[in-house]
């Protein structure tokens, strides 16, 4: 079934910015979906795109083996769009000359557009100059034939270029990126003018629309669906719920590593506001006997991440008959994007979401067409709680990460006592919705203060918190001075067994946000 009646495609040259480029599309509520650049053309077509864009990309096309899209996609009459190399793209394969720029261009230029039309339209031609954002060394030096210049800048001629009856346009510059003030104009222009869409694509027919499929897909089944209080699983559980009701049952394990009160405010909120069948396993003892006297993060991880599917397991056969099991992948999990390129693995991540195959469950993944962002619309628009819904993210082996060394009850408690008071003062000075996360870390290590007349030795709280977009990399917050101040002070005088508090100064790269 297609959810999505219209649609933009956006093949990937491996830009930086290509999921930005489907993120704006969205925002003007028209479906977008990424593909590979080199994804078979009877593939695009029959997806039946409403319009095509070529995103940027590192290469260039006098590479010797670039990448390339099928140029018969040129001639389908469909509205394509091409971006910086995208642009290029289009030169070359309909005969025009793309050459090394005597300069690169790089940041901020201006934009002299010449066109009222297509992308353009609306806009003041001749002597207006619009701010654009360019990144690119080569550029158009010889037209293809049937094209002509729409803008220009001081080191691109060519800045913006079109086919005089054909739906091609090209612009070297970035029109998703917010340095180009013109950009949503220039890419609603696109999808509303040049290709026709209509605005329908918003969070409440998603909801309809995905609802409506999984009735129909589960019918009389049952669906199991692991839930950790995070936002994609919680959102996962209230979408099925809202379309087959009791046929869906929750596992929510309760590992003993979870912050302060947080099974508790899980279990309340699905159970008593939303009717949800919830079963919660306790499976403290489970963890903590494993994790005794294990203090390798790796080690860690494995344990709580097998602990963890071990238990679903479990339950999951005393239901009996389950066929399908929901899960809260995202877009940005499924897309097959060329940018990123033999990505090593780190850390070993354990996510609710990451089952045994062996189970052998038909997945429902509804989530999997959707950013973070749009999970969080989707989730409010159910009436999950804001404060669920913008909450930071929590790593699936929770705060067994963030104790450096032995795991144990008494350090747990520890390390709770200091991340509410983290959490609190977060929320008080407003910033704990800015930062991307904010936590605190128990060290292995005691050291020697002075309390009253009388020496300590205890230990040392680290205070994590990082601003990103991705948690692909990420900087640490320069969070004013007061605030770590009171952070700080109140760790120390509340929090029994702790005197001495750090702040994390180090960026990730070459570190990583959590401290395991
Ligand atoms: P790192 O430490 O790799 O973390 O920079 C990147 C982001 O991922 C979160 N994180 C996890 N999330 N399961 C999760 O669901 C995990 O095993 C896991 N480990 C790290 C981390 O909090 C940060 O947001």
């Amino acid at each position: 079934m297609d959810l999505h009646e219209e649609k933009i495609v956006v093949l990937d040259f491996g830009s930086q910015t290509t999921q930005l480029i489907a993120r704006r599309i969205r925002e003007q509520k028209v479906y977008c979906e990424i593909y590979p650049f080199n994804t078979d053309l009877d593939k695009i077509l029959a997806i039946k795109p409403r319009g095509i864009i070529l995103s940027g990309g590192p290469c260039s096309v006098n590479d010797e083996d670039p990448p390339e899209s099928d140029p018969a996609l040129l001639d389908s009459g469909i509205p394509i769009l091409g971006i910086c190399y995208g642009a290029q793209l289009i030169t070359k394969q309909m005969g025009g000359k793309v050459e090394k720029a005597g300069k690169r261009e790089f940041g901020k230029a201006e934009l002299t557009v010449a066109d009222t039309d297509g992308i353009f339209a609306g806009f003041e031609p001749g002597r207006a100059e619009y701010q654009v954002w360019m990144s690119h060394g080569d550029r158009i030096e010889e037209m293809p034939a049937g094209f002509k210049v729409t803008g220009a800048s001081d080191h691109s001629p060519a800045a913006a270029i079109r086919h005089r009856e054909k739906p091609l346009i090209g612009v070297q510059f970035h029109p998703e990126v917010a340095h180009t003030l013109i950009g949503s104009d220039i890419l609603r222009n696109f999808v509303f003018g040049v290709c026709g869409c209509d605005p329908s694509w918003t969070m409440q027919s998603f909801i309809d629309t995905t609802v409506a499929a999984i009735k129909k897909k589960v019918g009389n089944n049952k669906v199991i669906c692991a839930l950790s209080g995070g936002v994609d699983s919680s959102v996962t559980a209230a979408l099925i719920h809202r379309a087959v009701g009791d046929h869906l049952t929750c596992i929510f394990v309760d590992n003993g590593l979870m912050r302060s009160g947080e099974t508790a405010n899980v279990l309340d909120f699905f159970r008593k506001k939303t009717g949800l069948k919830v079963i919660c396993v306790d499976g403290k003892k489970l963890f903590l006997d494993r994790l005794a006297g294990v203090a390798a993060p790796e080690k860690k991880r494995k344990i709580i991440g097998y602990g963890f599917i071990e238990i679903f397991e479990q339950e999951a056969k005393k239901l009996g008959d389950v066929k399908f099991l929901g899960q809260g992948t995202l877009y940005p999990d499924v897309i097959e994007s060329v940018s990123f390129r033999g990505m090593e693995v780190i850390k070993s991540h354990h996510n609710v979401g990451g089952l045994p195959e062996k189970m052998k469950l038909d997945l429902i993944e509804p989530l999997r067409d959707l950013f973070k962002d749009e999970v969080r619309q989707v989730g409010l628009e159910l009436g999950l709680p804001e404060e669920a819904i913008f909450r930071q993210p929590f790593p699936g082996p929770g705060l067994g990460i963030r104790i450096l060394g032995d795991v144990t009850n008494e350090r747990l408690d520890i390390l709770r006592q200091a991340d509410v008071i983290v959490l609190e003062e977060m929320k008080k000075s407003g910033l704990y919705r800015k930062v991307w996360q904010s936590f605190a870390v128990l060290l292995p290590i005691q050291t020697v203060g002075v309390m009253g007349d009388e020496r300590t030795y205890e230990h040392v709280i680290a205070l994590r918190c990082v601003d990103s977009v991705d948690a692909m990399t990420a900087d640490w917050s320069r969070i004013p001075y007061d605030i770590l101040g009171s952070i700080s002070s109140r760790i120390i005088n509340e929090v029994r067994g702790v005197n001495r508090v750090v702040y994390d100064i180090s960026s990730k790269p070459p570190s990583t946000i959590e401290w395991e």
